[in-house]
């Protein structure tokens, strides 16, 4: 089965780990993605968000929520009082999935991975967590929400709320609260985009006066 398991380090910290990352090859993605894209921000983050996975932009400089998604989602975060330079964001899964058009052109057209690629990866997600043990974790989109809060996880249904961070710890109090909310790159398609990235500020302001 695709397991990143037998690829994270027994010890270290966040640079331990991603070092670690980028070598991973738990899954099939790493074979056609550039590189792996490792969370980014401070270890010390009060708040860390989690996308999809990288798209084609984050693929090439290794950063994630470098390309017009991120754009989106740090202005929507600014607005809604989440200070970007502090928070830690990173993705479900960790290299860019995507297929090239019909016919064999040039572009990457990016396609959602699927349920084996999270599980696959999420040994490198719940190390970040245990690292940065953040208290407020934002989940955006389908992908992140299913991958932290379970496979029937629904964003219409369930964003904007204060959830418990399922986990098999007895300690309820050192697990961090969970707020869901629309992928930026879902607000970027949406047919209402301005009632969409309204939603986004709105649920992001709910982390935002959970942190205050
Ligand atoms: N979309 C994501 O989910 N993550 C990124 O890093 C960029 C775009």
């Amino acid at each position: 089965a695709y397991d990143a398991g037998p690829f994270l380090p027994s010890r270290g910290g966040l640079a331990a780990h991603r070092r670690a990352a980028a070598d991973c090859r738990g899954c099939p993605l790493h074979e056609d993605a550039t590189q792996t894209v490792f969370g980014a921000g401070p270890e010390s983050a009060r708040i860390l968000l989690v996308g999809e996975q990288p798209g084609d932009q984050e693929d090439r400089q290794g950063e994630p929520f470098v390309g017009p998604a991120g754009r989106l989602l740090r202005r929507a975060a600014e607005e809604a009082g989440i200070d970007m330079d502090e928070a830690y964001v990173t993705n479900a899964v960790k290299h860019f999935k995507f297929v090239r058009p019909p016919g064999g052109g040039k572009r990457r057209i990016h396609k959602a991975p699927d349920l084996r690629e999270v599980a696959a990866c999420h040994p490198w997600l719940r190390a970040e967590l245990r690292l940065v043990h953040p208290e407020i974790v934002v989940a955006l989109g389908a992908t992140a929400g299913k991958a932290l809060l379970g496979s029937s996880f629904r964003v219409t249904k369930d964003r904007g709320a204060l959830l418990p961070l399922p986990g098999d710890d007895e300690d309820q109090d050192g697990r961090p609260q969970v707020v869901a909310t629309f992928h930026p790159s879902a607000v970027l398609r949406a047919d209402d985009r301005e009632g969409a990235y309204a939603g986004l500020v709105s649920d992001l302001r709910v982390a935002a006066e959970a942190l205050a």
